[in-house]
């Protein structure tokens, strides 16, 4: 069991429940269980100890065991104030794994679980790190500049340096440990072998670091297996999208006018979910490729000024901020229903929305806010900005996660087995195409597909091997 220090969730009692759910989802999660059968035994992660910063799911509580059954010793949090399933948090710590996560944290309290979950009841930190849009790398990356400037010349971080909110909790947390512990990142960093990157924002982190030359660590990306992002981003936001836009406000999609901002995998997913509903589906792009593939199923392409008076529904999916702001959300009809799916809450102007007077926020219920203008006219905000298919749904199913999640096991598997080669030094890698066809293998059974084999001369003939790989590197499926 989990020393009571060890662990935060909302509520225990609900450990049965999220047993149950669990089980249900490894039935769904192929990949991730056949790993289990494959690599248990030899335990893999033995000596392990792995920090995870992701969505704190039922989906998750099967890739946290399945890390488990490799050998590994985990501590977990959330990389969302509104994404944790209390349920599976609690099935999770009732199985002996230290979490801190619950739905509806404040940012204080988001930071805070990072940091513990950070760090091991002797002080120390992790071997490994699965983060998903870069939170805790960014915490470890930060506390590190800190140390070295505090062993430089005793200065000390300063939060109100920075008029991001966030920024200023993260600085907060550094300079509150700095005292006790003045090598604690620098320790941290000594000892960690890697990170794997869940999630296109993250990866885009990463590779700035990398490309600075500040990064302290290997990085493998497992957004771009073809197995991760053209399917759960894709697929995932084209089921879950509507999920949460239908939990939120029970709006009848059909006939409505949708605007999608940004037609990269998210958006082709949830554009495709939107016109499937009967919704009238525009999109807005700025890179004429994406604009033109839009064009080519059929979607009017439109920047949101044109139209953002016309829609009843708009949806950013860009991974960029400033999208949908302030003005252009006084110019919407009464009552349309704004939210992001992309990983950071700055897509949508949402400090404009809290913080000028006159405009007053009325809570409909948890994640459902309408935000009501000085004109009476009111838009409906999902999620507070942040990612509404996590934060008024249940985020992706199970059988899409088990795609990216058997990348993610994949990659710690590979991250801890290469510790001492020198295989990765500190920049971003993606996982060999053989790995990401074997993603794809362990999936098509529970569908009922069956692969048809290629002949050898076949194979010769296109110049692969009869097993595979089959495509080039530079194939885009
Ligand atoms: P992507 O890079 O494939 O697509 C983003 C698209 O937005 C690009 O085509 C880009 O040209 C476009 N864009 C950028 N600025 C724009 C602007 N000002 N106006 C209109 N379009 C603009 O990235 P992907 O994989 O689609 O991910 C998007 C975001 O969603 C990221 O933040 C990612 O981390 C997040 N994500 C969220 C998931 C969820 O479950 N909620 C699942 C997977 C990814």
């Amino acid at each position: 069991t989990v020393p009571e220090s060890e662990y935060k969730v909302a509520d225990m009692s609900l450990a049965e429940f999220g047993r149950a759910e669990l089980s249900i989802a490894e039935v769904e999660m192929p990949g991730l269980m056949a790993l289990r059968e494959e690599m248990g035994a030899d335990k893999p992660l033995a000596g392990a100890r792995v920090m995870g910063s992701l969505h704190m799911t039922v989906q998750t509580a099967v890739l946290i065991e399945t890390l488990k059954e490799l050998g590994a010793d985990l501590r977990w949090c959330s990389c969302n104030i509104f994404s944790t399933q209390d349920h599976a948090a609690a099935a999770i710590v009732a199985a002996g794994t230290s979490v801190f996560a619950w739905k509806g944290e404040t940012l204080e309290e988001y930071w805070w679980c990072t940091n513990r979950a950070l760090s091991w009841a002797d002080g120390g930190g992790p071997d490994l790190i699965v983060d998903d849009g870069g939170d805790a790398t960014l915490l470890i990356h930060e506390g590190f500049k800190a140390e070295i400037a505090y062993a430089k010349d005793g200065t000390i971080p300063d939060p109100s340096s920075t008029d991001n909110a966030e920024f200023k909790l993260v600085l907060q947390t550094i300079k509150d440990g700095l005292p006790t512990d003045p090598k604690r990142w620098t320790k941290m960093v000594d000892r960690l072998v890697g990170v794997s990157e869940e999630t296109t924002t993250g990866v885009h982190r990463l590779i700035e670091r990398a490309r600075e030359g500040s990064l302290l660590f290997p990085a493998i990306n497992v957004n771009d297996c073809v197995t991760k992002s053209k399917f759960d981003n894709v697929y995932g936001c084209r089921h879950s999208l509507p999920d949460g836009i239908m939990r939120a406000t029970d709006v009848m999609l059909a006939g409505k006018t949708v605007l999608i901002c940004g037609y990269g995998d998210v958006g082709k997913g949830s554009a495709q979910a939107m016109k499937a509903a009967g919704a009238r589906t525009l999109i807005a792009e700025v890179d004429p490729i994406c604009a033109l593939q839009a064009c080519m199923e059929g979607f009017q392409v439109i920047p949101l000024a044109d139209v953002i008076d016309q829609v009843d529904i708009v949806i950013t999916t860009t991974g960029n901020k400033d999208i949908v702001m302030k003005d252009d959300m006084a110019r919407m009809k009464n009552n349309a229903i704004i939210g992001n799916i992309g990983h950071f809450d700055n897509e949508i102007d949402m400090a404009g929305l809290e913080n000028t007077p006159g405009i007053k926020k009325v809570e409909i219920k948890p994640q459902v806010h309408r935000f009501v203008f000085p004109d009476g006219h009111a838009v409906i905000v999902l999620a507070e900005g942040r990612l509404l298919n996590l934060g008024c749904a249940t985020g992706h199913p199970s059988f899409v996660m088990s795609c990216s999640f058997t990348n993610q096991t994949l990659a710690q598997v590979e991250l801890w087995k290469e510790r001492t080669s020198g295989k990765y030094e500190n920049n971003v890698y993606i996982l060999p195409k053989v790995l990401d066809e074997k993603v794809a293998r362990l999936h098509l059974g529970k569908l009922g597909a069956k692969l048809t084999e290629l002949t050898s001369s076949q194979a010769s003939y296109i110049g692969v091997k009869p097993e595979g790989p089959f495509k080039p590197e530079s194939y885009r499926y």
